[in-house]
């Protein structure tokens, strides 16, 4: 098959669809890969590591989406993409459809084959390809909440592990699933005193299991959160109820609780966030204060790591790439029931139905069109 990486052109994306090793792995299998020049550069891959795992390198984004049967990206097409796709073209990526009608519209318009990294789902409900993000902004919280803890930065001025003598800070982390066990690995590393809530005991029991020592679990509720909130330091917002808008766990009325110079960082803010205070922010301006609470809200944490976060997610999603470009998409997802998931808008039809349910589409059953 003939595969196209192009280079992300949405404000500020570093991260690039495949690595030079990923590259390497489609040629062996006897696909021939082009590459944008300077496609990886923001990952920190050069075109000549490109093109020493035997991809060629193309000038432009035309010349990539002209020539290839198959293109492997990370966020969805933008506006300017558009008119590049063409009928039959598979583009694996995210897409969040659901939260973008004209998006919809258009790829339902271009006639391609969309198979969505986030709808990719195994037996046992679990998300493979959202999983590494997950692991990268959970592992990032405690990265920036120590960092908006300093002084300067007006934080509380608290180091998170402390030193001899002196307490280290209390870490809040609401939700324990992917997001919040990274978060708890990393401040519990650093010597924090970490409490980490859940509604879901069996989680919390696996938790208290793996967990070191200085990590607490405790089940959440909102008499619990606001009591804990009077006395943490860091606050982390790592809830995710699937399919529906994340609660408010930490109101309006509780930033009144909080000691000044707390920080908040929701990392659920892409669901809109479970902290009622929060609105998303952009790494170029990350923070905004009420009430003396130091609120952190990137909506695409992972971005600011793209070395990391572009090699996390291509280790996910290279072996399903490898499948689709061995097998065709239609015999590779008729074979797989987690691609198949993946399928949302194929040849004009939404074949995923909570996209057609969201925009009152048309809703295809995916076995017609496999
Ligand atoms: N901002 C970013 O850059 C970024 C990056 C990756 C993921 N996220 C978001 O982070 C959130 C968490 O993702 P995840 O992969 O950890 O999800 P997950 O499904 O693995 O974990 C969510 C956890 O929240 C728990 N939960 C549900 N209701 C709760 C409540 N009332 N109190 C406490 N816990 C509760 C669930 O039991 C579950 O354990 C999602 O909204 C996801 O989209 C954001």
């Amino acid at each position: 098959m003939i595969i196209g990486v192009p280079k992300e052109i949405k404000n500020n994306e570093n991260r690039v669809g495949a690595t030079p090793a990923g590259v390497n792995e489609l040629v062996r299998n006897g696909h021939t890969v082009y590459v944008q020049a300077t496609a990886g550069e923001g990952s920190g891959f050069a075109d000549e590591e490109y093109a020493n795992a035997g991809a060629t390198i193309l000038p432009t984004i035309e010349e990539v989406y002209s020539i290839a049967e198959m293109i492997i990206k990370v966020k969805e097409p933008i506006e300017s993409e558009y008119n590049l796709i063409k009928e039959n073209q598979l583009l694996f990526t995210y897409f969040h459809f659901a939260s973008h009608e004209p998006l919809t519209k258009a790829m339902i318009e271009r006639k391609a084959v969309c198979l969505a990294y986030e709808t990719v789902e195994r037996a046992d409900r679990s998300l493979p390809l959202l999983v590494p993000m997950s692991e990268v902004a959970g592992r990032m919280s405690i990265q920036e909440g120590a960092k908006y803890l300093e002084k300067p930065l007006k934080g509380r001025g608290i180091l998170l592990g402390g030193v001899p003598g002196v307490r280290p800070a209390q870490v809040l982390i609401l939700g324990g699933g992917v997001v919040g066990t990274n978060a708890a690995k990393m401040a519990a590393g650093m010597g924090a005193d970490v409490t980490i809530l859940d509604t879901n005991l069996a989680r919390l029991r696996y938790l208290d299991d793996v967990l070191p020592a200085n990590v607490k679990t405790q089940m959440s509720n909102s008499y619990v959160i606001s009591e804990l909130v009077k006395t943490h330091d860091l606050i982390i917002g790592a809830v995710l109820i699937p399919g529906a808008k994340a609660p408010h766990l930490i109101t309006r009325d509780m930033l009144k609780l909080m000691k000044p110079g707390t920080v908040l960082v929701d990392v659920a803010v892409d669901q809109g966030g479970c902290i009622e205070t929060c609105k998303p922010t952009t790494h170029e301006n990350p923070t905004f204060i009420i009430d003396d609470v130091v609120h952190y809200c990137v909506a695409n944490m992972p971005g600011a790591v793209p070395f990391t976060s572009t090699q996390a997610l291509t280790n996910a999603t290279l072996p399903y790439a490898v499948q689709v470009a061995n097998k065709g998409w239609k015999k590779a997802c008729a074979d797989s029931e987690e691609l198949k998931k993946g399928l949302n808008v194929v040849n004009g039809k939404v074949v995923y139905k909570g996209v057609a349910d969201a925009f009152g589409l048309e809703y295809t059953d995916v076995a017609s069109v496999l």
